[in-house]
Order: structure tokens, then C-alpha cells, then sequence
């Protein structure tokens, strides 16, 4: 297995019970003492409240060696395939290589840098509430890890995901500022034709977003950043020019690597055109987008 999928597994709560529904096919799935894990992880983070300290995750050494060693795998790949940009962000947050880091070490080490904080999530948070609380410089995080018996492999979002894909990109003040205008944008946005629609162009910038560099394509987005086998493979996509109609309209299947991606001719030009939609973009302005985009005759 290679694929780096983006779906959350659900969660339920009755009473005090709480419980993440893994897949049968999960690697994680037959292993007893990595549900309850999960479970319990799920509960600390329905449990928090904003302003309480945030939950401390005890992580088996098991769960730190699988963080020590997509770590290194990971740094060494954003120096040949991640932009300037990123390489730099990620020498400024100096995340740590040893240990997965508790949601509080996140913040102290990328908070002096761009603001930006993460409160945790239990899996799924909805759109609305997700996207919009990037307006705040807040950033909702799941704190679980990938099962141990598959290191480089993940069917969900995890710690790795959040941390090594957006923290790191967080900590550069210019990406930092696109994914606030994202959040200002879902706030603005009231209609859910047009959240959804900045939803994926958020998702074919900031999670899969690639960009010219010295003549090749470089990866910026937390999704190819995160994911030990796509980040290798994005420049066989289909690389098509910006084209915001396009991003918000693009189907996407998240079990699969993308085969359609954007890219930029330049970081400053996905800040001209992502940016630039993102500070503009509301109901009606969606509603043109979609006419213009519509084929005629
Ligand atoms: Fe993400």
C-alpha cells in the first residue's frame, strides 16, 4: 500500500462512550489496543473546551518511532521536491525530529513565528467551522497517529498530516497569509455551493498545490508535503495552469493520487491568483464564476 487517502474515519459519542469507526481494510483495524487509543483520543478532544490546556496524547514508543521515521523521510524529500518557501518554513519551525510533538509543543514552536495556533479536533470538523477558523490564525488538528505495521502508509489525515504538512507551512508568514484569507473567505461565503467551491480550491492550493521553481514543479500543499509516495509521483500529474473555475469545480477522488493538479508559474503567482480569489470571493461572486464557467454553444 502507498496511497496517502484524506478521508476521517467517523466518530460517535453515547454517553461517554466514544468511538472512531475504522474501516475493515485499516491497518489498524484488528489491533485492540490501537482502537482504544483512538477512542480515547477522540474523547480528549470532544472533551476540550477553548482556553483549557490542550490534551496531552500519551503515544507509545511504537507511535514515536513511526513519527521518527516519516520524519526523516519527509525532510529529506522537501529538499529536492518543496519550493524555497517551504524548505525555509520548515527550518524555522524546527520541528522535532525524536518525538511526536503534543499539540502545546505545536503552538510554542510555530506561534512566534505567523500566529497561528492548533486546537484539537476528533476527526472530521465541518467546513464551515474548519475553514472558518482559519480567519482566527487557529488551526483544528487531529492528534492521532498511523498504525505502526504501516509506517508510510495512512487512509486518514493524522498527526504527521497536520503537523509536518500544515504546521510547516504555517510557519511561512506568506503561506500563513493565504490560508487566513481562505478563512476569511469561508466566512463570508454563506451559501454552501460557494463554502464547497472554496473548499477545493483550498484543496488544489494549500493541501495539493504545486508550483514552478528553477524550471521544475514544487510541491506546497500539506497533502503532497505529508504523503511519502504522492510527493514523489505529483509532477507526473496533469499540471494545468491556475484557473480558479477550474480548482473549484474539479472532482477529485481522495483514495487515489491526484491525477489532475494546479500549478503555479511562481509562488507569487498562486499568492496573485489564489490569494487574489480568496480576498475577493463571496456568494455573488461564486455565482459569476459559475456562469462564466459554463460551456457555450
Ligand atoms: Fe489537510
Amino acid at each position: 500500500m502507498f496511497e496517502e487517502g484524506q478521508l476521517y474515519a467517523p466518530v460517535t459519542r453515547e454517553g461517554s462512550d466514544v468511538t472512531v469507526h475504522l474501516a475493515d481494510d485499516h491497518p489498524g483495524f484488528h489491533d485492540q489496543a490501537y482502537r482504544d487509543r483512538r477512542n480515547a483520543i477522540a474523547a480528549a478532544a470532544m472533551d476540550w473546551t477553548a482556553g483549557e490546556p490542550l490534551p496531552e496524547i500519551p503515544y507509545t514508543d511504537d507511535e514515536h518511532q513511526v513519527w521518527v521515521l516519516v520524519a526523516a523521510e519527509l525532510t529529506a524529500k522537501h529538499q529536492r521536491l518543496a519550493p524555497t518557501e517551504v524548505i525555509e518554513a520548515g527550518e524555522r519551525i524546527a520541528l522535532p525530529k525524536d518525538h511526536i510533538p503534543q499539540l502545546a509543543e505545536v503552538n510554542e514552536l510555530l506561534a512566534p513565528h505567523t500566529g497561528f495556533r492548533y486546537q484539537p479536533a476528533a476527526g472530521l470538523v465541518p467546513l464551515k467551522e474548519f475553514y472558518g477558523s482559519l480567519a482566527d490564525r487557529s488551526f483544528w488538528s487531529t492528534q492521532y497517529i498511523r498504525h505502526s505495521s504501516m509506517p508510510l502508509y495512512t487512509p486518514e489525515p493524522d498527526v504527521i498530516h497536520e503537523v509536518i504538512g500544515h504546521a510547516t507551512t504555517l510557519a511561512s508568514p506568506r503561506l500563513a497569509a493565504l490560508y487566513e484569507l481562505a478563512g476569511q473567505a469561508a466566512r463570508r461565503c454563506e451559501s454552501a455551493d460557494a463554502l464547497e467551491f472554496v473548499s477545493k480550491v483550498f484543496w488544489f492550493s494549500l493541501e495539493f498545490g504545486v508550483h514552478r521553481e528553477g524550471g521544475a514543479p514544487k510541491a506546497y500543499g500539506a497533502g503532497l508535503l505529508s504523503s511519502y509516495g504522492e510527493i514523489e509521483e505529483f509532477s507526473n500529474a496533469d499540471l494545468r495552469p491556475l484557473n480558479i473555475s477550474s480548482m473549484g469545480t474539479q472532482t477529485y477522488d481522495i483514495t487515489h493520487y491526484q491525477p489532475i493538479l494546479f500549478c503555479g508559474e511562481s509562488f507569487s503567482h498562486v499568492e496573485d491568483i489564489v490569494g487574489g480569489f480568496f480576498a475577493d470571493v463571496d456568494d455573488a461572486y461564486y455565482e459569476e464564476l459559475v456562469r462564466e464557467s459554463v460551456p457555450t454553444g
